[in-house]
């Protein structure tokens, strides 16, 4: 039976605003990671500082990304980029600091991500893609998996150390359709 994104992992993480501290330190994290990243390249301060104003901090923007925050340590960080609201779907991301992988933080993440997409933000569809030149891409099928998802490979999609990589394509869906509370009406 899968797991329901509700009920997963709610508590070991904080999820808070990012500062633009937080950027300068997932900059070392993303800087590392060139197989796993659609933009390849090593971002410098002032790039991360452009990506922080005008795509964080914008007000009217279809990101939402957040810190995850274990007491007093930046432990992660990601969320919901690209989001198209006409067709109420959204693509995940997730990044947790180096030193604490394999601690069960990814998979919190995506409980607490997918909990804040379908129940808050009123999404349908929360999407991702993980090339095979990625360790990760293991993690995102096992999530694919726990969620009820769909996956798919697209073939050849990332040029990375002299061979064309594949991407895992996967897809969660919204439990289940909410419908407006109707009572409230009734009573009028
Ligand atoms: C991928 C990533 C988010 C996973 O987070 P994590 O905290 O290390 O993973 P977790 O400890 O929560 O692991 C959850 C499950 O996935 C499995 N898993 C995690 N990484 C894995 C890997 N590289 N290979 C195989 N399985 C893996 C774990 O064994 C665990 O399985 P279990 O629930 O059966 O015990 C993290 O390693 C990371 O940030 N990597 C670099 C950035 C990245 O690649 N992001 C994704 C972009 S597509």
């Amino acid at each position: 039976m899968g797991h329901d994104a509700r009920t997963i992992g709610r508590d070991i993480m904080i999820f808070k605003p990012l500062s633009y501290q937080d950027m300068e330190t997932v900059r070392g994290w993303r800087n590392d990671i060139m197989e796993t990243l659609r933009t390849p390249y090593e971002l410098t301060e002032e790039m991360q500082q452009d990506f922080y104003r005008e795509v964080i901090c914008d007000r009217r923007g279809s990101t939402r990304y957040w810190g995850f925050w274990r007491g007093s340590n930046l432990v992660g960080y990601g969320g919901i980029e690209n989001i198209e609201w006409e067709n109420r779907r959204g693509e995940i991301s997730v990044l947790i600091a180096p030193r604490r992988r394999g601690e069960g933080l990814g998979a919190a993440a995506v409980a607490s991500i997918l909990t804040r997409a379908f129940d808050y933000l009123n999404l349908d569809i929360v999407h991702g893609e993980c090339y095979y030149s990625s360790k990760a891409v293991d993690f995102w099928y096992k999530m694919a998996v726990r969620y009820n998802g769909h996956t798919t490979v697209l073939p050849g999609t990332k040029y990375y150390k002299r061979r064309y990589w594949s991407s895992l394509l996967f897809v969660f869906t919204k439990p289940q359709t909410d419908v407006p509370d109707m009572d409230i009406v009734r009573k009028l």
